[in-house]
């Protein structure tokens, strides 16, 4: 799966950058991306502000593709059920920010969310695989949260093998997704350590086309893993 995400985009045309990426047949189907990652930020959690539930609300409106938000903000305990509510598919909050994470998955999952769970580059995995259980994705940044266009942390890689290896033993259900300097110099070796859905902000809307940029990221992939898809996740179809 690509997830471009709209931090890179043009904030006064979240419309028209969203169709640029939904494929020439609409969808991750028709070749476009599977998720549209929105970077929500909230100048606490992350030296940085972004957006929030009104334009999420309206971004939904505007576009067929699901919405993966990610919610780097204080409390999310608080915030993260209105975005589940306003339509995202998936609602990522950060395991160093959540107070009782296990119920936030519950209370998302019931707003007919998926549920996701991120870790900070320096944050380890290890304490949190039980949590795990309770969520759909998790998130591995492999760049400090806060900006775009950022240099690929290779150290992530680790916690990105011991995820799939979750995984493909049965002890975890869940979607492995990477945030942070995905491009076409580092896709190959995400791809490689088990990722299945890459978030690329600067590569996609840095690019002349960026409906060609994630065409492309999707061919690196399919090169490097050919037969890895996520089963059973909403949205993710069986061909990506
Ligand atoms: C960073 C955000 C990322 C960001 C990635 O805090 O979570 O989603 O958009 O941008 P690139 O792909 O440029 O590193
Ligand atoms: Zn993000």
């Amino acid at each position: 799966m690509i997830a471009p995400s709209i931090l890179s985009a043009d904030f006064a045309r979240l419309a028209d950058e969203a169709a640029a990426v939904a494929g020439p047949g609409g969808g991750a189907e028709g070749g476009g991306a599977d998720w549209l990652h929105v970077d929500v930020m909230d100048a606490h959690f992350v030296p940085n502000l972004t957006l929030g539930l009104p334009v999420v609300e309206s971004l939904r409106a505007a576009t067929d593709i699901p919405l993966d938000c990610h919610l780097m903000i204080e409390d999310p305990d608080r915030w993260a059920i209105g975005y589940a509510e306003a339509g995202a598919a998936n609602v990522t909050v950060h395991v160093e920010a959540a107070h009782e994470p296990e119920a936030l998955a519950r209370n998302l999952r019931a707003a007919g969310a998926l549920a996701g769970l991120s870790i900070k580059p320096g944050t380890p995995l290890e304490p949190y695989v039980e949590l795990l259980r309770h969520y759909d994705t998790l998130l591995v940044m492999s760049v400090e949260p806060g900006f775009g266009g950022q240099s690929f942390i290779a150290d992530v890689l680790e916690k990105v093998r011991t995820a799939r290896r979750l995984v493909d033993t049965g002890h975890l259900t869940l979607l492995v997704e990477i945030d942070g300097g995905i491009n076409a110099d580092t896709i190959e070796a995400a791809a490689e350590a088990g990722v299945d859905c890459f978030v690329a902000g600067s590569a996609v809307y840095g690019a002349a086309d960026p409906g060609r940029a994630v065409a492309a990221l999707r061919e690196s992939v399919r090169r490097t893993s050919p037969h890895r898809w996520a089963p059973g996740v909403a949205g993710s179809g069986a061909s990506g």
